[in-house]
């Protein structure tokens, strides 16, 4: 039952205030991944929302770093491989670049040039999406590639900063959702 797990989440989320700048309410997920039964069900939930959506992804993308962290177990859940996103200057071999805003911050992103090739499929997982910059820069890295971005998935979305509509046309799920 999605409402049960949401309740189940929420109960798993701190609220910190003031971090890491002031006026940033930050959602501090470590209690919930401190939860075995419900980390569990969260990374069964994600692998459900994709078979329900009928996405059949070559690979799962995450971005670094509390991407990884679902973007792991849900590769290994669906059987297909992971390809990271990292922040600059991260990755050994030839990569590209994007530029995005942050709910605080600037940053780059960087793939390996490799790692996709133009008609692969895949779904983009993270554990929360504010603005939409991570995830839209990664939508953009991928589509600009000719890889065909089927959807995106989030442990938490926090609705107020519209980065649903800055993922568009990408279709995001997401489990928890905040004001
Ligand atoms: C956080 C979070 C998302 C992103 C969401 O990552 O894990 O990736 O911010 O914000 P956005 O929708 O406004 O882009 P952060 O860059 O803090 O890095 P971390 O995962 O390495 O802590
Ligand atoms: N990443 C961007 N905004 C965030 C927030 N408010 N809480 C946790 N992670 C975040």
């Amino acid at each position: 039952d999605p409402a049960e797990l949401a309740r189940r989440c929420r109960a798993l989320i701190r609220d910190i205030p003031d971090f890491p700048k002031p006026g940033i309410v930050f959602r501090d997920i470590t209690p919930l991944l401190g939860s075995g039964p419900v980390f569990g069900e969260v990374v069964d939930a994600l692998a459900a929302i994709c078979r329900r959506a009928g996405w059949r992804p070559d690979a799962v993308v995450c971005p670094e770093a509390r991407g990884f962290l679902f973007g792991a177990p849900l590769a290994y859940r669906l059987g297909v491989g992971l390809v990271p996103v990292r922040k600059p200057d991260k990755l050994p071999h030839e990569t590209r670049r994007i530029e995005y805003q942050l709910e605080y911050g600037s940053d780059a992103v960087e793939i390996h040039a490799d790692a996709l090739t133009p008609g692969r499929s895949v779904v983009l997982v993270d554990d929360l999406i504010a603005t939409g910059g991570t995830l839209g820069a990664c939508a953009t890295l991928l589509t600009e590639h000719g890889v065909e971005v089927l959807g995106a998935l989030c442990l938490v979305e926090l609705d107020g900063l519209g980065g649903r509509g800055r993922l568009a046309p990408v279709p995001l799920h997401s489990i928890v959702h905040y004001p």
